[in-house]
Formats: structure tokens, C-alpha cells, sequence
């Protein structure tokens, strides 16, 4: 059998991890309007929003927008120019422009504008990378699909790896790996596993703080044991 790499836990120790983000993740979670669908289409169109602008932003012009968009058809129909002036306050209107284009991509020739519950299938669409189609594919679909963007990327090397640095590309790769090892078994448990790491990347484990005296995780967490050993 090949050894483990050292930064990927044993299987007692990811589920000790899972475990207990999920359950500080049911009593401490924010309700964020995105967390109440699973249409795909609207999972999508928060995600984009979010990957640049601060979520109290983004809740501002979400509703508004998917008002004014309620499906990704009626998306697909509009006017280039109606889809920006809907953006406006958002910023980086590239994230904008490759919705449309998905749009009319998944609903060109009677195209039904399915999104695939499949990361790589997703990864092939405008605008969709790694983290992106993870996100669809387990906050749309509740696959047991990984992702990591910033705000993962921290809290698994500090609970995990704290050699690696998400910054290096090499090492971030092996936060991916990191990420598909912690997965609860279920797609559905794997919905609140992802919406819990980022959650407590964005209220406890920040990059400016580590808030450790309310993380569930102090006993699982490498950083936490190397700051307080003695
Ligand atoms: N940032 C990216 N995705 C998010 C989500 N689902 N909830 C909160 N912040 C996020």
C-alpha cells in the first residue's frame, strides 16, 4: 500500500472534521437567500456574484437581479446591455458577460438550459472553473463534489497542512485533494460540508483572525495545536 502524504488526514479524523463543521454550520450559519434554492441557475448567479463582491453586497442586488431575470431562458433572451446595466454595482463584468453566454449556450437550438451536475461537464461552459462547477454541482445538486477557492484553501492548510501555501499552485492542488478527502459520505451532507467550510473561512477562521476560542475545530486543527503547545 503507498504511504499517506502528511497532509491528508486518515479517514477518523476527516470525519471528525466534517462532523463538527457541520453541526457549528446548523447553529451558527447565516441565512443567506442562496442557501434557501437548489435551481441551479440560481445557485449559479451567486456564486458568480460572490467570487469578487462581499456577501452583504451581493445579497443587495440578488434578489433584484433574478427579478428581473427569474430564469436562465428569460436570461438567455435579454439584451447584452439590460444584463450589464443588472450587474451594475457588482464590478468585474467579465462575470457578467460569461452568464449571458452560458446562458444562451445551454438554451441555444431548444437546448433546455439543464445545468450538468458533473464538475467536468460544468468546467466546460463560459466563465466556469474548478470552484465554480463544485459549487453548482453540490449547492444545485447536492453531489458529493469538492471545491476550494480562497476562503477553503486557508481553512484546510491551517486545520490540515500548514506547510502548504495556497498561493503556490503545487500546493494548492494538494488542498484539492485535501478537500475531496474530507467529504462526508452523502451528497446531501456534503451540501452543508461546503456551505460550513466557507462559512467559517468568512465568521471564524479569517484571514485577518483566527477566531479559535469559537472554532469548532480546535481539536482537530494543526495550527491550533502548534500555536498552543507547550
Ligand atoms: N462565497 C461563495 N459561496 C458562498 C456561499 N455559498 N455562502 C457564503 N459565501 C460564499
Amino acid at each position: 500500500m503507498p504511504r499517506r502524504p502528511s497532509y491528508l488526514p486518515d479517514k477518523a479524523r476527516a470525519q471528525d472534521f466534517s462532523r463538527r463543521l457541520r453541526r457549528w454550520f446548523r447553529r451558527n450559519s447565516r441565512d443567506l437567500p442562496w442557501r434557501r434554492t437548489r435551481d441551479p441557475y440560481r445557485v449559479l448567479v451567486s456564486e458568480l456574484m460572490l467570487q469578487q463582491t462581499q456577501v452583504s453586497r451581493v445579497v443587495e442586488f440578488y434578489g433584484k437581479f433574478l427579478k428581473r431575470f427569474p430564469t436562465i431562458h428569460r436570461l438567455a433572451a435579454a439584451a447584452p446591455r439590460r444584463v450589464m446595466e443588472s450587474w451594475e454595482g457588482l464590478g468585474y463584468y467579465a462575470r457578467a458577460r460569461n452568464l449571458h453566454k452560458l446562458a444562451r449556450q445551454v438554451t441555444a437550438d431548444g437546448g433546455n438550459g439543464a445545468l450538468s451536475a458533473v464538475p467536468g461537464e460544468l468546467q466546460k461552459l463560459p466563465g466556469i472553473g474548478a470552484y465554480t462547477a463544485g459549487a453548482v454541482a453540490s449547492f444545485a445538486h447536492e453531489k458529493r463534489a469538492a471545491l476550494v477557492d480562497t476562503n477553503v484553501a486557508r481553512v484546510l492548510s491551517r486545520v490540515f497542512a500548514p506547510k502548504l501555501n495556497p498561493k503556490r499552485p503545487a500546493d494548492l492542488k494538494k488542498l484539492w485533494v485535501v478537500a475531496a478527502a474530507v467529504l462526508p459520505r452523502t451528497g446531501a451532507a456534503t451540501w452543508t460540508h461546503n456551505q460550513a467550510v466557507m462559512e467559517l473561512g468568512a465568521l471564524v477562521c479569517t484571514a485577518r483572525v483566527m477566531r479559535c476560542a469559537a472554532c469548532p475545530l480546535t481539536t482537530v486543527c494543526l495550527t491550533f495545536a502548534t500555536a498552543t503547545r507547550r
